[in-house]
């Protein structure tokens, strides 16, 4: 039975480098899902064909509509991962409630719903996996992120408690927080020139390696780059100090 495989977000970045890694492997159909959809079905010919599903996840009707489409096409899912994303920066003051708003609907609360649509088929096909992409951003947070700090840290505890609650159904449910990776939405500009930052970057490979891990060795969290894991760490043991060296540079 081949391994199928959803990945959302999958027109560029790190989403279309996990569906190229996917592809990869033998014995694998994978689902593309973003909204432009000439850049889904570009991908979906450059790896061998895929189930292209042009959507926008903020959409009411998108989950249900998806999930109907994976039922129908492939009857069963192995993998989802939740990758799509974005980051709208902007201070509370200035971005206010909308940045917030925005930031949750897209970041938080449209995986919530297409896992919600998707977690029958999910269960029915275990042994299965949802791979949810969060970012370091979900466990420190930056002035002038707050809201997608906000969405990410949401999606980090929510994902956890799923990870306790889908154990006895045989659905494996795994973190993926990537550092700084140089993508279409998240261009690291400031960052890639920056004398000390620039060797903090990482890539989008690295992290669909880091997403295989989660989906299909059934890893709980991987950091990517792995010594991201670091600030992590160092954020909940030394609070005071990371505090400190933040505040120096807000
Ligand atoms: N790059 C980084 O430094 C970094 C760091 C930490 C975490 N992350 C996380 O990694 C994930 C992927 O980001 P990326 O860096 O690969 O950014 P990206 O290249 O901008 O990709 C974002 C993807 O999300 C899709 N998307 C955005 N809004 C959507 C919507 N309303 N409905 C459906 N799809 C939508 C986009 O496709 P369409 O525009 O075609 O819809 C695109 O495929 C995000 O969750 C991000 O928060 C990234």
């Amino acid at each position: 039975m081949p391994r199928v495989v959803l990945v959302t977000g999958a027109s560029s970045g790190i989403g279309a480098a996990t569906a190229r890694r996917f592809a990869e492997m033998s014995r694998t159909e994978l689902v593309l899902v973003a909204r432009r959809e000439a850049r889904l079905e570009a991908l979906a010919r450059e790896i061998g064909g895929a189930t292209v599903i042009a959507a926008d996840l903020t959409a009411p009707e998108s989950p249900s509509h998806i999930a109907a489409f994976v039922e129908e096409r492939h009857g069963r899912l192995d993998v989802l991962v939740n990758n799509a994303g974005a980051g709208w920066g902007g201070r509370f003051a200035e971005a206010g409630w909308a940045n917030v708003a925005r930031t949750m609907d897209l970041n938080f609360n449209a995986q919530v719903r297409l896992t919600e649509a998707l977690l029958p088929l999910l269960r029915r096909s275990a042994p299965s996996s949802i791979v949810n992409v969060a970012s370091t951003a979900g466990r420190v947070a930056r002035a002038g992120a707050g809201a997608y700090a906000a969405s990410k840290f949401a999606l980090c505890g929510w994902t956890d408690a799923l990870h306790h609650e889908e154990r006895s159904h045989g659905v494996h449910v795994g973190l993926v927080l990537p550092g700084f990776v140089p993508t279409e939405g998240f261009p690291a500009e400031e960052i890639r020139h920056h004398p000390i930052w620039r060797w903090f970057i990482g890539s989008d490979r690295g992290v669909a390696e880091a997403i295989v891990d989660c989906a299909v060795h059934r890893r709980a969290e991987r950091y990517s780059p792995r010594y991201y894991g670091l600030a992590a760490v160092v954020g909940a043991a030394a609070p005071g100090l990371v505090r400190a060296v933040l505040d120096r540079t807000s």
